[in-house]
């Protein structure tokens, strides 16, 4: 079984005093039950206190939004994997289309941060997705399969619970615009698939493939419906304790019928 993950994305907001009533806010009101995970993902001046004041806390892991693949040296502005271990990272955002596309980094990019990520034993949470134009071209899954492939081809995974995607179309990105549920079930089961001739069916089966792009309150019960949407990677929706916790505790079927 899949242990699906609420991931929050802030991005580049927040003041320390900001994160730290968001983080108590949010710890107040949301309850990740035991077969749950919560990755927060602050920018990287808040990890340590976001660090800290999930210390302890049962499902919770705190995650950076950028690595660089070099262990140390000149390389002044970027932060190592081991760095952010050294903060308390589990996770790392990788391949975010914010990052493709405004810092140009390319699928080689990807593939060493992804092999950097997995050997200091943090979980690359790799990011794919179409814009607009490549969708009404009909080549979505092309290009979020190009991604994948890119990033991911030739890598050594021994354990798919080590590894995360997140499918976000561009175009959903903070735009109020969702793919409809079974949209992304269908681009993500297609990633799945992929996944399986990359690595293998046991362990394109552990891992957990998240949507992004405009997750809200009212729409991830239904995204969280499909077989295949193991999580969402949010962003708006995440700067606000209370419509996150609500992600965090969104509905299945059967807590609905109950
Ligand atoms: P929004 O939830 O604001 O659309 O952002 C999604 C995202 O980019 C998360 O990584």
């Amino acid at each position: 079984m899949r242990i699906p993950i609420l991931a929050a994305n802030w991005k580049m907001n927040l003041s320390r005093r900001e994160a730290k009533n968001l983080v108590e806010d949010l710890l107040k009101v949301a309850f990740p039950v035991q077969q749950r995970e919560v990755v927060i993902c602050p920018s990287f001046h808040l990890l340590s206190e976001v660090g800290s004041l999930l210390e302890g806390k049962a499902n919770y892991g705190l995650g950076a939004q950028n690595v660089y693949w070099k262990e140390s040296g000149a390389f002044t502005g970027e932060v190592s994997p081991t760095m952010l271990r050294d903060c308390g990272c589990s996770h790392v955002i990788i391949g975010h289309s914010e990052r493709r596309g405004y810092f140009h980094e390319t699928d080689k990019d990807c593939f060493a941060k992804v092999e950097a990520a997995l050997q200091h034993n943090l979980v690359p949470i790799l990011c794919v997705g179409e814009s607009l134009e490549q969708r009404e071209a009909g080549k979505t899954k092309e290009v979020v399969l190009g991604q994948l492939q890119g990033a991911l081809k030739g890598q050594s995974v021994s354990s798919g619970d080590k590894l995360v995607i997140a499918y976000e179309p561009i175009w959903a990105i903070g735009t109020g615009k969702t793919d409809t549920p079974e949209g992304a079930e269908s681009t993500i089961a297609v990633l799945r698939q992929e996944l399986g001739n990359l690595f293998g069916e046991r362990i394109a089966q552990q891992v957990r493939l998240l949507y992004g792009g405009s997750v809200n309150a009212g729409n991830v019960d239904a995204l969280m419906a499909q077989p295949n949407i193991d999580g969402a990677l949010v962003g708006g929706a995440s700067l606000k304790a209370e419509s996150f916790a609500r992600i965090v505790n969104y509905q299945t079927q059967a807590s609905l019928a109950n």
